[in-house]
């Protein structure tokens, strides 16, 4: 007798089988994928909102061809990275077929010795983007609200849309955050306030007495996001990038980079001082191994060198000033910053617009910043650059304005 097999199609995605689904409901049947189904999709989509998204679009950096280039368009360091920093990155680069420590312990500790914090609640991060990021991803749920500022840094606004919740901008005061003014939005839905403390591109800061009197009035399952990347160029006494009220309090982070005082813009590293159990979350989240060898070893270089950060932060105190004073002179309006750049406005006159004062620079070898993104078509945001650049700039812009 023959004995015939008779095999039945595999088609798994109609067929029983067992399945194990994690998530809050894991018994919950969803159900299964029809044959005919199929013929209805086409392509993959992107979840709903993703779309709406307006991608960043950096700084340029490029000159014409045989001109000098002078990016200033990045708030990047003049003085570029700490040599011992530029050693350590050269000394690690021969190791690169070992993947990194993924908790980065000797770079937390050595930002905790530093700052004297507790390296456990130092989450590091490839840039100061990607920590803003992870909070993002890690809080909002799709519907919830984030609140950020009119001028504020517009990464804010890409990551809560990513993360399928609610962006809510709230108007700012001479282009400074107004702190009743978000404390007016929030809302039962907020989950995170992005605060950039100085702003980036205004360079404006709020004195620490206003961020204590907008936490202590903020719910305490919203977190205070403090965007501390221009810290240390801040020289006023009634600052503070927000390191004593994540210590004292369960729903402040506090984010750092190493990308503008340290000149490792390229290297992608930064930092946040967040509590416990947020530092936990954020340690569940994060890819394993974030934060690149390379960026470990020449971090812990970068923050111990003191004397690079000092000459830096000289550098700026000189310069930010003569600019500002400079650029007034020719008849243009500055916004008074604290940062390592500056908001130019120009005139209403057409001829003298930012868009043509950009050209017009930019075919000089001087490539600013283009900020109509950020609310101000008839700007242009400037990094305080070497003396040369900023010297050229101020010269530059005289024949401008002729
Ligand atoms: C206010 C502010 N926060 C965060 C960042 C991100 O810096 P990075 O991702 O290079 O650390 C920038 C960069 O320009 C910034 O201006």
């Amino acid at each position: 007798m023959r004995v015939v097999l008779v095999k039945e199609p595999v088609v798994c995605i109609a067929r029983p089988c067992k399945v194990f689904r994690s998530g809050a409901n894991p018994a919950k049947r969803v159900p299964r994928l029809e044959p005919n189904d199929m013929t209805k999709r086409t392509r993959p989509e992107p979840k709903p909102g993703v779309m709406d998204i307006a991608a960043y679009v950096p700084g340029k950096s490029a000159a014409p061809s045989g001109v000098k280039l002078h990016k200033l368009s990045s708030n990047e360091n003049p003085l570029g990275a700490s040599p011992k920093a530029q050693e350590a990155a050269r000394a690690a680069a021969g190791k690169m077929e070992f993947y990194p420590d993924g908790s980065a312990t000797k770079l937390r500790e050595a930002i905790g010795q530093v700052y004297g914090l507790n390296p456990a609640n130092i989450v590091c991060s490839n840039g100061s983007d990607e920590i803003i990021g992870l909070i993002a991803q890690t809080y909002l749920a799709p519907g919830d609200e984030a609140i950020f500022t009119e001028h504020g840094f517009l990464v804010y606004k890409i990551y809560i849309q990513a993360a399928s919740a609610v962006p809510v901008t709230v108007k700012e005061k001479d282009a400074t955050a107004d702190v009743d003014a978000i404390l007016a939005a929030v809302t039962k839905k907020t989950k995170i306030v992005f605060l950039a403390n100085p702003n980036n591109p205004t360079g404006t800061y709020i004195p620490f007495d206003e961020v204590r009197r907008l936490h202590a009035a903020l719910p305490s399952d919203v977190i205070l996001l403090l965007d501390a990347a221009y810290a240390e160029y801040v020289r006023r006494n009634d600052y503070e990038a927000g390191v004593e009220l994540v210590s004292n309090n369960e729903n402040v982070v506090m984010t750092r980079t190493f990308s503008k005082v340290h000149g490792m813009g390229g290297a992608r590293l930064g930092w946040c001082y967040a509590p416990p159990h947020i530092a936990d979350a954020l340690n569940r989240t994060r890819g394993p191994f974030n934060v690149n060898a390379t960026a470990i070893e020449a971090g812990v270089a970068a923050i111990n060198d003191r004397e690079h950060i000092e000459r830096s932060v000289e550098h700026n105190a000189k310069w930010l000033p003569w600019l500002s004073e400079e650029l007034t002179k020719l008849g243009l309006k500055v916004t008074p910053s604290v940062g390592n750049f500056v908001l130019v406005h120009f005139p209403e006159a057409e001829k003298h617009s930012a868009a043509k004062a950009d050209d017009f620079l930019t075919a000089r070898g001087f490539v600013l910043r283009r900020v109509a993104a950020y609310g101000f078509p008839n700007a242009l945001r400037m990094t305080i650059g070497t003396e040369e650049a900023n010297r050229g700039v101020i010269a530059a812009l005289k024949e401008f304005l002729k």
